[in-house]
């Protein structure tokens, strides 16, 4: 019987450095996708997949993650006063319940292996997940929800994968895999940016995890990898000697926010996406063409 996956590690604390200069005072997570922060969605999809909290890893100057999902009183009650129901219903939505969230610093962007190992004591002793907020997911299941559906078919831990355009994968982490049918597949390995041609498969790690609380253990050796940060592929590259990972190759469209085209994409299509808005945004776009 496998435990369930409660808690999900959102590290926010990179500088962000292919968004700026807008992330040099807003955090890039925080920044806009239509009319909500990107972490909102990565919020709502963690919910889907039956997360109950949060740990976010922060660095200094990243406060504002922290009042947006805080009550503000003075805004709640102008909004009330003012009868813009709708409006404060919309921003009351996005608060958590008392206690749902955690906010860890992580003190230096030393890695996003540092940045996960931070959050051990928290974690404690389950399985749990880590999302990298910059990856926006459009799936028809919550991309999270999907790797807790595979997680709760083979246990162990779970690495959500998708195809990398055509002569890319060198850019990216890649998994091996043990033979390739359907979209659950047993790893044997992963690399961080393999030379062209070198490339054990086109499947590329797209920022999605289910890990045992043993990660931690392998990474307290603090060793630093490949940009002489501590990676958290280094970690699960030790782990995988001793127990199973399978890579998911999920249902769905990711949008890097990371980069300034990726960010644009996104906020175009999240847009488009919306029941109640799409149209105008439409309307709004081809008029720009
Ligand atoms: P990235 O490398 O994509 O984020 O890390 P970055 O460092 O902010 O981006 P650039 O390259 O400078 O533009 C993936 C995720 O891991 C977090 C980042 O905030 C991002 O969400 N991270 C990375 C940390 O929390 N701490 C770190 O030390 C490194």
């Amino acid at each position: 019987m496998t435990k369930r996956v409660r808690k999900a590690v959102l590290p926010v604390a990179g500088l962000g450095t292919r968004v700026l200069p807008g992330a040099k005072t807003t955090p890039k997570n925080m920044l806009n996708i239509f009319d909500r922060p990107i972490l909102s969605y990565i919020v709502d999809e963690a919910r889907a997949a039956g997360i109950e909290h949060f740990v976010f890893i922060v660095g200094r100057g990243q406060g504002a993650i922290e009042d947006y999902f805080d009550a503000n009183p003075e805004l709640e009650t102008t909004l009330q006063t003012k009868g813009k129901t709708d409006i404060l219903a919309e921003v009351l939505a996005e608060l958590p319940k008392p206690g749902e969230m955690s906010f860890i610093r992580q003190m230096a962007p030393l890695g996003l292996g540092h940045a996960v190992w931070c959050a051990r004591d928290v974690i404690g002793d389950e399985p749990f997940a880590v999302m990298l907020p910059d990856m926006l997911m459009a799936a028809p299941r919550a991309a999270l929800a999907q790797a807790v559906d595979a997680y709760d078919k083979v246990g162990g831990n779970i690495v959500v994968v998708e195809p990398a355009p055509e002569g890319e994968a060198h850019k990216y982490g890649i998994v091996a895999l043990d033979g390739r049918e359907g979209r659950l597949n047993r790893m044997t390995g992963m690399v961080e940016k393999p030379p062209p041609g070198t490339e054990p498969s086109n499947l590329f790690i797209s920022g999605r995890y289910i890990l045992q609380p043993d990660i931690f253990d392998r990474l307290e050796r603090q060793e630093r990898g490949a940009g002489g940060e501590i990676q958290l592929t280094d970690a699960m590259a030790r782990l995988m000697a001793d127990q199973p990972f399978h890579a998911l190759e999920y249902e769905g469209v990711t949008y890097d926010c990371g980069d300034k085209i990726g960010l644009l994409r996104a906020n175009v299509a999240f847009a488009l996406a919306r029941p109640d808005m799409g149209e105008a945004a439409r309307a709004a776009i081809l008029a720009l063409l």
